[in-house]
Parts: structure tokens; C-alpha cells; sequence
């Protein structure tokens, strides 16, 4: 693999929890941790591990392990956190909101900037400390403030069109939270569809096989 181009996207995935918990040791004081300590505190293997972090450059040294800070900062430069992609949300109902409350977009290389929803009740209406706009306003805001992400947080009659018009107005990512699973046939576009009913449901299934025990 090479040091930061072809990164497998099973890797990429576990980056961000590398990330959060190498964060959590730094918080804690902790100066250098071994494959083997990670691996005990993330529950994965020392060799899962020594295997992730040699793909972009093998960060351990043989009887020193992992310099917790440089890791790190490292992994969040792969990850882009030091980077601030305009962000916004599209749907300010109950997700929409919380969403934009209780996110750090700042922590993960976004910045939030602006929040559209199609009820004229809405309009204007503060969350956190940005105005709520309405869906007519979304050109003109996209045309000067060149957001790159959008949060999608609308029913999922409206997300493929909403999605299309977005695409056309330079946003090339998509946090999907609508129930749809989005497919957006344009290349240079990236999706993640998040669905927290899966995970509740991958817990139900684990949940009653553990009583089938
Ligand atoms: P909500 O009804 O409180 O809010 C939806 C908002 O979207 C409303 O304010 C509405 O005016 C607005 N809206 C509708 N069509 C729009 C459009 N075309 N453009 C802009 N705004 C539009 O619903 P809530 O609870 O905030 O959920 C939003 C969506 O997310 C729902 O479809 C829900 O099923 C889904 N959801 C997904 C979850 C997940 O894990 N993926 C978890 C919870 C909800």
C-alpha cells in the first residue's frame, strides 16, 4: 500500500476511531503507548494495528511503540481535520437541529455555515448561532459562499432531487441521514448514508442471539 494515496477504505474507516482514541490518551497524559496496549484498549489486534498504521508510513519504532501526539496529528492530517470544508445542512426539523447543535464540525476539517429548510415558518429562526434560511435562498447562498458538503436531513421523498440540485450548485458531499439511500451518478461525488436504525438493528440481532445462548 502506498504511504497516503491507496489507502483501503477498510482502513479509512478505522481511522477515525484511531483518531478518537489516540485524542483520548493524549487528553490523558499519556506520551507513548505500545501496539499491544492499543490493541488491548481499541480491541483489535497488535497486528490489525502495526498493519493499519504502516500503510501511511509506520509511525512505531521497534521497543518504543507509538508516540501518542505525533500519531495523532498524523492520522488527522490523513483524516483532513486541519482543512475547513463549508458545510451545510438541509432540513432543520429535529435531526437537522440537533445535528447542528451537538456536532463539532470544526474538530472534523468542516465549518458550518449556513442552514436551509422549506417551511417559511423557519425562516429565521436561530440554531446555535446561524439563521435559519429558506430553500429559495440556497442558490444564491451556494453561488457565494461555495459550500463543498451538505447534511441532508429531509424526508426521503425529496432527497434525490434536493441532492441533484445540490450537485449542480458545486456541493460534492453528502452526509445522508434521510432514509434514502442516495446514489448520485456524477463522478467526483462522495456519499456516506447514515442510518442509526441499522445499528439498532445489528444490536436487536446481536441482543437475541445472546439470549439463544
Ligand atoms: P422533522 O419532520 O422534524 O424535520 C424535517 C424537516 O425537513 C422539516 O423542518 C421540513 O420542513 C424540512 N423539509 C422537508 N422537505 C424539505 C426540502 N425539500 N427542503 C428543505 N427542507 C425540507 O424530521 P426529523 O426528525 O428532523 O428527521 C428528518 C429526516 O431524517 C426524516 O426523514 C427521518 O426519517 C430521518 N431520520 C434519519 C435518521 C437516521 O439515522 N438516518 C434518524 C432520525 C431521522
Amino acid at each position: 500500500m502506498g504511504k497516503n494515496g491507496n489507502i483501503s477504505s477498510s482502513v479509512i474507516k478505522r481511522l477515525p476511531r484511531y483518531y478518537r482514541f489516540l485524542g483520548e490518551l493524549q487528553k490523558q497524559g499519556i506520551e507513548r503507548i505500545s501496539s499491544r496496549e492499543l490493541s488491548e484498549r481499541m480491541k483489535l489486534t497488535a497486528s490489525q494495528i502495526r498493519q493499519d498504521l504502516n500503510c501511511f508510513g509506520g509511525f512505531g519504532q521497534q521497543g518504543y511503540g507509538y508516540h501518542v501526539e505525533s500519531l495523532h496529528e498524523e492520522i488527522g492530517k490523513i483524516l483532513g481535520v486541519d482543512k475547513c470544508l463549508d458545510t451545510i445542512i438541509i432540513g432543520a426539523g429535529n435531526l437537522g437541529k440537533a445535528i447542528a447543535m451537538h456536532i463539532n464540525f470544526e474538530s472534523r476539517g468542516c465549518r458550518l455555515t449556513g442552514i436551509f429548510d422549506s417551511n417559511p415558518r423557519l425562516t429565521g429562526e436561530t440554531v446555535g448561532d446561524i439563521a435559519i434560511r429558506h430553500t429559495d435562498e440556497i442558490e444564491e447562498f451556494c453561488k457565494l459562499n461555495h459550500p463543498v458538503i451538505a447534511v441532508l436531513c429531509i424526508p426521503k421523498t425529496s432527497t434525490q432531487e434536493i441532492a441533484d440540485k445540490l450537485v449542480g450548485l458545486g456541493i460534492r458531499s453528502f452526509w445522508n441521514y434521510s432514509h434514502y439511500d442516495l446514489s448520485i451518478d456524477h463522478t467526483g461525488i462522495v456519499v456516506e448514508n447514515v442510518h442509526l436504525g441499522d445499528s439498532l438493528l445489528t444490536l436487536t440481532y446481536r441482543t437475541n442471539k445472546l439470549a439463544e445462548e
